[in-house]
């Protein structure tokens, strides 16, 4: 099977899985044979490799940084959204379709797509910057930070400790055209990714939404789906139910965002296989460290070559 990884030519690679023999990308490192083809037009990580001496662009995970807890928003006791003081060049760089934090708690690191971003400068002239990420307390870490969030609506300063930002939390992004209407098919906080860049697609192209509103409540829709300028609709629909309405969206529209679940996403795509390639797809699910280091998101595929599904996805 061939693969493409999230992070290949930009900042991160050649990554610590090309030292170790792994990089899915390049098989000169497995087997020590190139199997590009001839037009291969871009980065060759293991020339850049080469350059480097021989190791990674950035050894281990990102360092954190502290960030101040500026306020927390309770919608339902599934659901609470957290904004945090950054710098204006790191809520710059969340501004990247796909962008997300990791958050340290119970001692792991929680990645959590970011939800918006802004700044302002206050009257003194100061510059302020903030981002903003939707949290589900679904198990212990998460659970954890929504702790960590009752303790921030004291009056005492709360510091959360975070990494990043990362870019591999949608797939197949590079599809992504702007300017070009955009059909989105959501469920859930799964919507986030969309969310962080609507007002930049709806500048230019209208945005048909579809949304599985589980879990989220009439005020976080209201909050972040419906304001906007008139040129983003949404219709509610049940992915379990309405199949074929979801179905005959997908065929209509050329660009796709499907933002849900794996059970939702590997089903909608078994049905419309010719799509695998162009469908944007959340990548959350395979969250973890994100860095291709931890191996919880481990997969041996049937050629018994162990992928790291944070970064990389086969090719059709
Ligand atoms: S999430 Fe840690 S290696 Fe993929």
């Amino acid at each position: 099977m061939r693969y493409k990884c999230a992070d290949m030519g930009s900042l991160r690679c050649p990554c610590i899985l090309m030292e170790a023999g792994q990089c899915y990308t390049c098989t000169v490192t497995r087997n020590g044979k190139c199997d590009c083809s001839a037009d291969w037009q871009g980065v060759c990580p293991y020339n850049e490799f080469l350059q480097r001496g021989k190791t990674a662009a950035k050894k281990g995970l990102p360092p954190e940084s502290d960030a101040e807890v500026l306020s927390v928003k309770r919608y339902s006791g599934q659901l609470f959204t957290v904004r945090l003081g950054v710098s204006k060049g790191f809520a710059q760089r969340c501004r990247y379709a796909g962008s997300f934090i990791t958050v340290s708690a119970l001692g792991c690191r929680v990645p959590l797509s970011v939800l918006c971003t802004g700044w302002s400068n206050t009257q003194e002239g100061q510059e302020t910057a903030w981002i903003e990420m939707a949290i589900q307390p679904a198990g212990p870490k998460t659970m954890e930070l929504m702790r960590l969030s009752e303790e921030t609506l004291g009056e005492e300063k709360r510091i959360w400790k975070i990494a990043g930002p990362f870019e591999t939390g949608l797939l197949n992004t590079e599809r992504l055209v702007y300017g070009e209407p955009v059909t989105v098919i959501a469920k859930g906080t799964a919507i986030a990714p969309f969310i962080n860049i609507k007002g930049r697609i709806t500048e230019s192209a209208p945005v048909k939404v579809l949304a599985d509103a589980e879990k989220l409540t009439e005020d976080f829709i209201r909050d972040y789906i419906e304001a906007d300028e008139g040129r983003c609709s949404l219709e509610m629909v049940n992915l379990a139910e309405e199949e074929q309405k979801v179905l005959a969206s997908v065929d209509e529209a050329t660009q796709i965002m499907l933002l849900a679940s794996p059970y939702y996403t590997e089903r909608f795509l078994g049905m419309r296989p010719g799509r695998k390639n162009d469908i944007i797809t959340a990548n959350h699910a395979n969250m973890c460290c994100g860095g291709g280091i931890c191996g919880s998101c481990s997969y041996t595929d049937k050629d018994g070559v162990t992928v790291r599904r944070c970064k990389c996805t086969s090719v059709v």
